[in-house]
């Protein structure tokens, strides 16, 4: 599960001490030691019980400027810091089902009860409430395509909660948490792994009483771009989207791509034939998805060529 990091550090600093801290060339979140590293920094600045309500109260004076300027997260979340290229810092609200808040918006805003993975490492600790629960699991990115409906072995850990001053590091492509709602209003503190490449990491979605991948949670702008590039008059735009589908280190965005090529053909002939190359790609992500896509082009020959949909049997 993610890695509990234990300590009893009463010592309390502030926010920017943590920055300060953090902005040193020899932290490095990508690497799992160094990340962990930071664990006791991270609990003394959830020992300062008055910063996040100080910074809260400045925010709601200044209409939320710097959160609407900064904060690319949900609404559960005040970001604290975000001026790295290596990490920033974050709170998260996580509410109970008695809360108001819950009952207005459901679980799908807080992640609850969606068992996932993460494309990006982090600390957490526990700052205030009970703790939102988890119950972990862990799997082995390696040995994984991502293709949806793939059958994983999950390995389950345990069911816990993130209690105040626990720091726990989730670890990028193993850990998974099913997290079902805290029993009563409860904040964490995240320090975030910020990488330029995140949105080419896939993060997954599963589905744990099958073991399998539910489907791929992240979506970056560019698969929306590519569809409206290769659709784009008079072909301007197309090559754009060959040069992705042909050398883009991403393989989801290479079969975005080739998808979206495909459609862009005037005739079912021509896409098939896309599809079929991109079955036959050394990447099995890309094959497979290929496949699938052109099975599904191929069902609905018929009716596209009668010009209606089948109707009801
Ligand atoms: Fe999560």
């Amino acid at each position: 599960m993610a890695r509990v990091i234990p300590g009893s550090d009463e010592e309390a600093i502030s926010l920017g001490d943590l920055v300060q801290a953090l902005n040193d060339d020899g932290f490095d979140p990508g690497d799992e030691e160094s990340f962990a590293a930071a664990a006791p920094l991270l609990r003394r600045l959830a020992n300062n019980r008055d910063f996040l309500a100080e910074l809260a109260i400045e925010e709601l004076k200044d209409r939320c400027t710097r959160q609407s300027l900064e904060n690319r997260d949900s609404s559960q979340v005040i970001m604290l810091h975000r001026a790295s290229e290596k990490f920033y810092i974050r709170a998260n609200f996580w509410p109970s089902e008695r809360d108001s808040l819950y009952k207005a918006s459901g679980n799908s805003p807080f992640f609850y009860h969606v068992p996932h993975d993460h494309n990006f490492s982090f600390l957490t600790v526990g700052y205030l409430g009970p703790g939102y629960w988890s119950e972990y699991y862990e799997y082995d990115y390696e040995s994984v395509v991502g293709l949806p409906g793939e059958k994983v072995d999950l390995k389950y850990i345990e069911k816990s909660r993130l209690e105040p001053g626990k720091v726990m590091l989730y670890r990028a492509h193993r850990d998974i948490h099913d997290q079902l709602p805290a029993d009563d209003m409860s904040v964490s503190i995240n320090i975030m792994h910020a990488t330029p490449c995140l949105p080419f990491l896939d993060q997954y979605r599963f589905d744990v009483k099958t073991c399998e991948i539910a489907g791929i949670l992240n979506q970056s702008s560019t698969e929306a771009l590519l569809a409206l590039a290769a659709h784009q008059g008079h072909g301007n735009g197309r090559d754009l989207v060959e040069t992705f589908a042909a050398g883009h280190p991403c393989e989801r965005i290479r079969f975005a791509a080739l998808r979206e090529l495909a459609a862009a053909e005037a005739e079912p002939e021509a896409a098939l034939e896309r599809l079929a190359a991109g079955s036959r790609s050394s990447s099995e992500f890309i094959a497979t998805m290929s496949a699938i896509e052109a099975a599904r082009l191929s069902s609905g020959r018929e009716w596209i060529a009668r010009g209606s949909a089948p109707g009801p049997a």
